[in-house]
């Protein structure tokens, strides 16, 4: 998928909404606010989440269409001074400088070469004692679980991300799958009461 389809993708709306993901939340909410890097931010939510909690924070996407609308958001929340929003490919580009106290991938489904050259990227930009979390459907997603990418090659094997943050320098804490409740409730909703599955990898870098 390159980044036309996800500027349509954009274009059409609010895909992800303004909540953060709960592993994000719940990483960020035990760290006093510092630098955070959101890798492949989309329109910003938990960039905006971040910086409401007092983070300033670096949003690289390579669809431009999300780093408007996420730049847009930003003014209107009063988080303009506090975010910055670089169009970029996380695989191919350099990554801003840092160094970051915080570093969160979500979702973000590549090849699972394409994506341990952008993991490591970011958590080689953590400064000593600095933490990642990296969020992404599991490959168990696909038979047990619901939502996300129907293709496996982009589908996440949390031992080959906690691989790639361990690249980067830094301690894996977590490495696993975590269940994900998703909020289908409405009427006749077919996800309504199934588990997404979430490889889910939190790491920090010593010192
Ligand atoms: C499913 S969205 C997740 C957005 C956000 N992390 C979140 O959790 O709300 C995946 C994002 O990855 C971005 N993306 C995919 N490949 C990329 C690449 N090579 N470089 C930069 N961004 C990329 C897409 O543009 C899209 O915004």
């Amino acid at each position: 998928v390159d980044s036309s389809a996800w500027d349509e993708r954009y274009r059409r709306g609010d895909p992800w909404g303004s909540a953060p993901h709960g592993v994000v939340r719940e990483v960020a909410e035990a760290l006093p606010p510092g630098r955070a890097l959101d890798v492949a931010a989309g329109d910003g939510r938990h960039t905006l989440w971040l910086a409401h909690r007092g983070w300033t924070v670096d949003a690289v996407d390579f669809s431009a269409v999300a780093m408007e609308r996420g730049e847009h958001r930003a003014a209107q929340q009063g988080l303009a001074t506090r975010t910055r929003w670089h169009v970029a490919d996380v695989v191919g580009d350099p990554l801003p400088a840092g160094p970051f106290d915080l570093v969160v991938v979500a979702y973000l489904q590549l090849t699972a070469p394409r994506l341990a050259v952008a993991v490591t990227a970011a958590c080689r930009r953590l400064a000593p004692g600095g933490t990642a979390v990296l969020v992404g459907h599991d490959v168990s997603n696909l038979r047990d679980g619901v939502g996300g990418p129907q293709d496996a090659t982009v589908l996440w094997d949390a031992d080959d991300v906690a691989a790639a943050a361990r690249a980067g320098g830094l301690a894996v804490l977590e490495a696993g799958v975590r269940e994900r409740a998703v909020p289908g409730d409405l009427p006749g909703d077919a996800l309504a009461g199934r588990t997404a599955r979430d490889a889910v990898v939190v790491a920090r870098r010593p010192g």
